[in-house]
């Protein structure tokens, strides 16, 4: 958090509320309790006791639970929510784009104003914690949270994930939580909660860069992942939980475990024989807080006891929880929190968000539509479903499944915002497919707005799939649809990248969405009005095939082809993709010097022009590559970006400054270094057009 608090102050608060606590007192500041887990009778039994912290609690139950614990003079709890893309839990918040639909926008900018957004909302309800972002990386498609994920590349991720922790900490009333510490996304076979077949060395490469940017942009809590690596269950880990987390980056607020770890180390992944062993590994691996769990409490009383868990841990994870909650204000009075649960601002902002995220990625000319006068016909199921245009993480979804909700929030699907811009009298609705395979009857129509893609249930937690496949129904439909209409205009709503090959084939544009939140469905129609020119880009990449997964960019160079014998080479689509209505021409790009010393930087430069015919915003990359390094270094990485709106006939300049650091790899030893020697840099629009620099680091 960047609030500014008197550290002293702070410390002795602390040392002298610790020194008046019992035992119990100060282990139950260390567990974390849900009624969903528990059940309703234990979770009042915790409130009375007053445990440290409670999750999913909303309606009347949390003032109501708040209220007891004060007046039984006990220290405030802190309570959590999955406000995953908005405080969607609660019916009625704003309901954001998925965490990957927003990454599209590669702007830092608005994912930080998101963030405040959905503070202030979470606070508005008296909840101070939200489990998010997300900073996993989004590399093995078939993982079932590949849609929570900002993607594949660790510096996107790095630099969404810090923009997403400085909104939701500025306020100073609710913390963020990084999470899952550690390669979660990387689990083997792309299976949730399996272990992350990974070395030290490759962490610190690839996982662990966004989380070093979360901590340095003021991050309170950490969440360690239910998977293992290299056979450790993470949440048993001292390497990763106190001696890197702790030790080497510095992190000051305190780490909580993922739903019942405790339980799941004896009983699947079986390296304790029970609860009281697993609880005590998971305090002196680094732990300070255990989600759920119920044991974990009667076990650390005992261990302390026992001498297995020392006082002087116990206290280092209770001063960890209880810093937290005095930076957070909860010992003042003084809370205060307008509601602003769907507020007005916060649509606009959603609207925003949306129309940045959308990806173009064909368009044989078809788009814009430009007031088109045609009858347009608007079919799948996907254009009128909520649950799938809004994603996972709703008050439909969790704490409980409950589909038959009426949405209190806006909910735009396509065919909602299809019918604000061009006109219900213009349009007509036709469901075509449903997710048992089924394909209606179609009718013919000049243009055709055909909205694909999956299920929320195709993805989640315990939602992996063997392959990214289109279902056959949709693409059957899709064909009969193409000898029925003259253009065919594609949106993807999904959770994730699917194939689009024979989606490609068979239309003249395709739009992808992911899970574009309660107002895509109206930035959507809005960009095939052409209301606005789309600016999103990919950040992550589409395969031909489910077999080339992973397909990652930043993969290590080998030397036969990257290329299978029975699929097309390379990806269908590009990290970093995106089509424009409008014309960027870049120019003048440059160098400042050819030599890079220590201390200092070279500014890679250029200009760039909009010569097409409609105002827009170009994504700037920037990438590099070591030429020759003592450990293999990747093809490609990304190490800048800028997103430029350019009116029509505009040109602007933009810069990158590069310090040594920026090019950095972490050597066989597991240090990060920069190595003297050439690097190459390269600039554009994506990474099939991009002018190469060279500079040597002397
Ligand atoms: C399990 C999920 O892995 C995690 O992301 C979430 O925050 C917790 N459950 C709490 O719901």
């Amino acid at each position: 958090m960047n609030k500014k608090i008197d550290t002293e102050k702070c410390e002795s608060f602390i040392d002298d509320l610790i020194s008046k606590m019992t035992l119990e007192q100060k282990v139950l500041q260390l567990q974390q309790v849900s009624a969903n887990c528990v059940g309703e009778k234990k979770f009042w039994e915790f409130v009375d006791k007053g445990a440290g912290s409670f999750l999913h609690v909303l309606g009347k139950d949390l003032p109501k639970a708040k209220k007891k614990m004060k007046n039984a003079d006990k220290i405030p709890a802190i309570y959590g929510i999955d406000a995953i893309h908005g405080h969607a839990l609660h019916n009625g918040a704003t309901v954001f784009p998925s965490q990957l639909s927003m990454a599209c926008s590669w702007n830092p900018k608005l994912v930080e104003e998101m963030g405040v957004a959905t503070a202030s909302e979470v606070a508005s309800d008296g909840i101070e914690w939200m489990f998010s972002p997300v900073l996993c990386l989004g590399r093995d498609l078939r993982w079932g949270r590949v849609d929570e994920t900002f993607g594949e590349d660790p510096y996107l991720v790095g630099e969404l994930g810090a923009a997403i922790v400085r909104g939701y900490e500025k306020a100073g009333n609710v913390i963020a939580c990084a999470k899952h510490y550690l390669g979660y996304g990387e689990a083997t076979g792309g299976m949730d909660s399996y272990d992350t077949e990974v070395t030290e060395r490759k962490i610190r490469e690839v996982f662990l860069p966004p989380f070093k940017k979360a901590i340095d942009a003021g991050c309170s809590s950490i969440m360690t992942a239910y998977g293992s690596i290299d056979g450790t269950p993470i949440t048993a880990s001292h390497r990763l939980m106190t001696e890197i987390l702790r030790d080497e980056l510095g992190f000051d607020g305190f780490v909580v475990t993922d739903w019942c770890n405790v339980e799941h180390m004896v009983n699947d992944q079986k390296v304790f024989p029970s609860n009281y062993e697993s609880s005590v590994a998971c305090i002196n691996a680094g732990n300070d807080m255990c989600m759920n769990s119920p044991d974990f409490y009667p076990s650390i009383v005992k261990a302390v006891k026992n001498g297995d868990v020392t006082e002087e841990t116990l206290n280092d994870r209770v001063r960890n929880v209880l810093r937290v909650k005095y930076r957070l204000g909860m010992f003042e009075n003084n809370r205060k929190q307008r509601n602003t649960i769907g507020a007005e601002k916060h649509k606009k902002l959603n609207h925003a968000i949306a129309k940045e995220s959308l990806v173009l990625l064909e368009n044989n000319g078809v788009l814009p539509l430009k007031k088109s006068t045609d009858k347009i016909g608007v079919y799948g199921l996907n254009a009128t479903d909520v649950h799938n245009t809004y994603g996972d993480w709703t008050f439909y979804t969790h704490p409980d499944l409950n589909l038959n909700a009426t949405p209190l929030s806006e909910a735009y699907t396509v065919w909602e915002g299809m019918k604000v811009v061009f006109g219900e009298g213009n349009l007509f609705y036709n469901q075509g497919y449903d997710f048992n395979g089924n394909i209606f009857e179609l009718q013919a129509c000049d243009t055709a707005v055909v909205v694909l893609g999956d299920h929320f249930t195709h993805n989640g937690e315990c939602h992996d799939r063997q392959g990214i496949e289109v279902e056959k129904n949709q693409i059957e439909m899709l064909k009969r649809l193409r000898k029925l209409c003259k253009n065919i205009i594609v949106v993807m709503i999904c959770g994730k990248p699917l194939l689009l090959d024979e989606v490609k084939e068979n239309s003249d544009a395709i739009i992808m969405a992911f899970n574009p939140g309660g107002r895509g469905g109206l930035a959507i129609a809005e960009m095939i009005n052409g209301d606005f020119s789309p600016s999103g880009k990919l950040p992550i990449s589409i395969p031909h095939r489910s077999g080339q997964i992973p397909c990652y960019y930043n993969r290590l160079p080998g030397w036969h082809a990257w290329k299978y014998v029975d699929s097309p080479a390379g990806n269908a689509y590009d990290f970093g993709d995106g089509l424009s209505y409008t014309k960027f021409d870049y120019a003048e790009i440059k160098v400042s010097s050819k030599k890079l010393r220590e201390g200092k930087s070279v500014t890679v430069s250029g200009r760039i022009t909009n010569n097409g015919d409609y105002d827009g915003a170009e994504i700037v990359q920037l990438y590099y590559r070591d030429v020759v390094s003592s450990v293999i270094t990747p093809v490609k990485n990304l190490c800048g970006f800028r997103k430029i709106f350019l009116k029509k006939g505009e040109t602007k300049n933009f810069s990158f400054k590069i310090k040594p650091e920026d090019l950095s790899l972490v050597n066989a030893n597991c240090e990060r270094v920069t190595e003297k020697g050439k690097f190459q840099l390269f600039v554009g629009a994506n990474l099939k057009n991009l002018t190469v620099l060279e500079i040597e680091y002397v």
